[in-house]
């Protein structure tokens, strides 16, 4: 995580200067100063310039996963979300214990009160649906918790895991079979494709996520 808040601090920082060298170079060679101190300001500008590009490469050379993994691999990624309800329910716990015992890794956590302009994103792709307006409101009627899960067929895996999108037609040991009954009210989100999983992750986890070493992952992939 600090990596990260570090990370994109380091990118704001880069662009500022970056932005600052190409003001300063920019008005430097519009000046009137003599030619001595204007070649001795971009000097001074390139070598700046020079080593905002150098942390660039550095900050690129640490993120070498995409916040949405390396779908058809272990190191496949999906965006799953306990929606308001699910929070409201006290299932915080029981939804990722279940992906944690299955041996998924989480690489990304944090409770988001979604705004509508959020959630209406979120399901961009149900805005001509009847049930639309509605789902917004609910989804941004309070926190919902955003997790990124990585592991082997985890877009697939997780949605199985969840259950169908109606409870009723989910199965007891779902997520949905095991705790919802009505449509508006069946706890969970996950991403449907690698696609979607790409879009929700870059939506939901811009700062990226976190690619650490499971170490007991000899004991869960063969
Ligand atoms: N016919 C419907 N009436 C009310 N709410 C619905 C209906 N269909 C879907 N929803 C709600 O919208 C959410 C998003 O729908 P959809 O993407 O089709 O399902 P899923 O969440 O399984 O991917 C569902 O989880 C459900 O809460
Ligand atoms: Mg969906």
């Amino acid at each position: 995580m600090f990596r990260h808040f570090s990370t994109v601090a380091g990118r704001i920082r880069t662009a500022s200067v970056s932005r600052a060298v190409s003001t300063f170079a920019a008005r430097s060679t519009a000046s009137t100063m003599s030619s001595k101190i204007a070649s001795g300001s971009l000097m001074v500008a390139a070598v700046i310039q020079a080593f905002a590009l150098n942390s660039e490469t550095m900050l690129t050379s640490c993120e070498s996963l995409p916040v949405y993994g390396k779908p058809g691999t272990n190191q496949e990624r999906t965006f799953l979300a306990i929606k308001p309800d699910g929070v409201q329910r006290g299932l915080i716990g029981d939804i990722i214990t279940r992906f944690e015992k299955r041996g998924y890794k989480l690489v990304g956590l944090k409770m988001v009160w979604p705004t509508e302009e959020m959630a209406k994103s979120h399901y961009a792709d149900l805005k001509k649906k009847p049930f639309f307006p509605g789902l917004v409101k609910f989804f941004s009627s309070g926190p919902i918790v955003c997790m990124c899960w990585e592991g082997k067929d985890i877009i697939k895996q997780g949605r199985q895991m969840l259950g169908e999108t109606q409870p009723l037609a989910s199965k007891p040991g779902s997520i949905r079979g095991d705790f919802s009954i009505d449509l508006g009210r069946n706890i969970c989100h996950g991403s449907d494709s690698p696609e979607a999983a790409e879009h929700e992750l870059k939506m939901w986890f811009p700062e990226g996520a976190n690619d650490w070493t499971k170490t007991v992952d000899s004991s869960v992939y063969e």
